[in-house]
């Protein structure tokens, strides 16, 4: 298939609009052309991944473009970075990592970004609109924009997503494209109870099962009884771009493009139908749990990045209350958010409980836990899943009410009660 451009994609690649965009724009065709996409297509914004620091590639890719004048072309929010860039002091942040760390960072902003510094942008800053054409890295807002929100975007790589920034164009394919965002396997709830479906702690479980079955195709899930909430499905779409690479899901009923099963199929027959029981929950939720010594070092919540409604519930939960002295608590955020719960008034008894927030990262994008913090718990899918492997530690799941309790007995604590209905 041959890729047609317009006469501004050409002179883009020609160099006539700089040399910044002429190397983002022959990017983006060569991308266009293995993908076998016949055009590209306007977006309207843009959230770039390519902000953690991992290495030298990264860097001099982003200071590469930097020099060469390098401007985005549509509102860009900007993922995690590799440092809490006023706080990295705090933890056990080398000034080896955090140096190229925070000029990954400056380049990214000299750019014409806004610095969002964070995974969530959904709720950080303004929201596409449905039907809207984005570019967005990062699994979780991939999925959360794609199904929750109904924008389009693919599945956009590191790198990649600053060249779509500059130009304003992307390869039209995947899920850009209607034909592509049916639903392909019907996942039928059964017996599950309502109880289980309002609480906070269900949508990790469910998404870390729905990923791993589901892998890279697009999930309907059927039989839902509650409407979950931004926050839930956060959780819900992190685990399952975690263990899967789920990148949009139908919520038959709930989601705006499964306003019934035909509507989310497009009018096709299932590829796949299976059934969710609470047996197979129960297992997903054990899967998350990577110890069982009952000790705890560290709880670990924010992963994807907390929201104010976040910040609300857990200051409800430890007001007044007293966090065990060898427990560190951490919550993971973006500024936006922190500055509305200070506002909110949280904050102090955040630092009465003895709560440490970081911003502008997190502990799997940061090298900053100590050595000491051997083990953890959360209550994120994400996080559960990717700890072990990327920082050596053990984790338990629990809800946030679990994480709490735990924090203050000095131990894990984990309630069942809702799992054995
Ligand atoms: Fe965000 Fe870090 Fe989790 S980038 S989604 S808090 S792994």
């Amino acid at each position: 298939m041959t890729l047609q451009l317009t006469e501004k994609d050409r002179a883009m690649l020609r160099g006539d609009e700089g040399a910044a965009k002429k190397m983002a724009m022959s990017i983006i065709v060569r991308m266009a052309e293995i993908s076998n996409a016949e055009k590209l297509l306007d977006i309207v914004g843009a959230h770039i991944d390519s902000t953690v620091y991992i290495g030298d590639a990264g860097l001099e890719f982003a200071e590469k473009l930097a020099s060469l004048g390098a401007k985005v072309a549509v509102p860009t929010t900007l993922n995690v970075s590799g440092i809490d860039e006023h706080h990295w002091q705090e933890w056990s942040v080398s000034s080896e990592w955090a140096q190229p760390a925070h000029r990954q960072m400056i380049a990214y902003q000299s750019m014409g970004t806004i610095p969002t510094w964070t995974c969530a942008p959904y709720q950080a800053v303004t929201k596409p609109a449905f039907g809207e054409q984005i570019a967005w890295g990062e699994s979780n807002a991939i999925v959360f924009a794609n199904s929750v929100i109904g924008a389009r975007t693919e599945r956009y790589p590191d790198l990649f997503d600053i060249c779509c920034a500059i130009t304003g164009r992307a390869p039209a394919m995947g899920l850009h494209l209607t034909k592509n965002r049916a639903g392909q396997i019907l996942f039928r709830l059964r017996n599950i109870s309502t109880d289980l479906q309002k609480s906070d702690e269900f949508y990790p479980v469910l998404g870390h099962l729905i990923g791993k079955l589901a892998l890279d195709k697009i999930p309907v899930i059927d039989g839902m009884t509650v409407t979950p909430t931004d926050d839930q499905f956060k959780a819900f779409g992190a685990g399952a771009a975690s263990s899967g690479g789920v990148a949009l899901f139908h919520v038959v009923g709930i989601t705006p493009e499964a306003s019934s099963l035909e509507d989310a199929f497009h009018g096709n027959e299932p590829a796949q139908i299976m059934d969710v029981t609470m047996d197979m929950l129960r297992e997903s939720r054990q899967a998350l749990n990577h110890t069982d010594s009952g000790k705890l070092d560290m709880v670990a919540v924010g992963c994807p990045h907390l929201s104010l409604a976040e910040y609300k519930k857990l200051a409800s939960l430890i007001k007044g209350k007293n966090k065990h002295p060898d427990v560190k608590f951490l919550i993971t955020s973006n500024r936006a958010m922190t500055l509305l719960a200070q506002e909110a008034g949280i904050l102090p008894i955040l630092k009465d409980f003895g709560v440490q927030i970081t911003v502008d990262t997190c502990s799997l994008t940061s090298p900053m836990l100590p050595p000491e913090i051997k083990q953890m718990m959360t209550n994120s899918a994400k996080h559960s899943y990717y700890a072990p492997g990327l920082l050596g530690k053990d984790v338990a799941y629990g809800s946030l009410e679990d994480c709490v309790n735990s924090a203050i007995a000095g131990y894990i604590i984990q309630d069942e009660s809702l799992w054995k209905k």
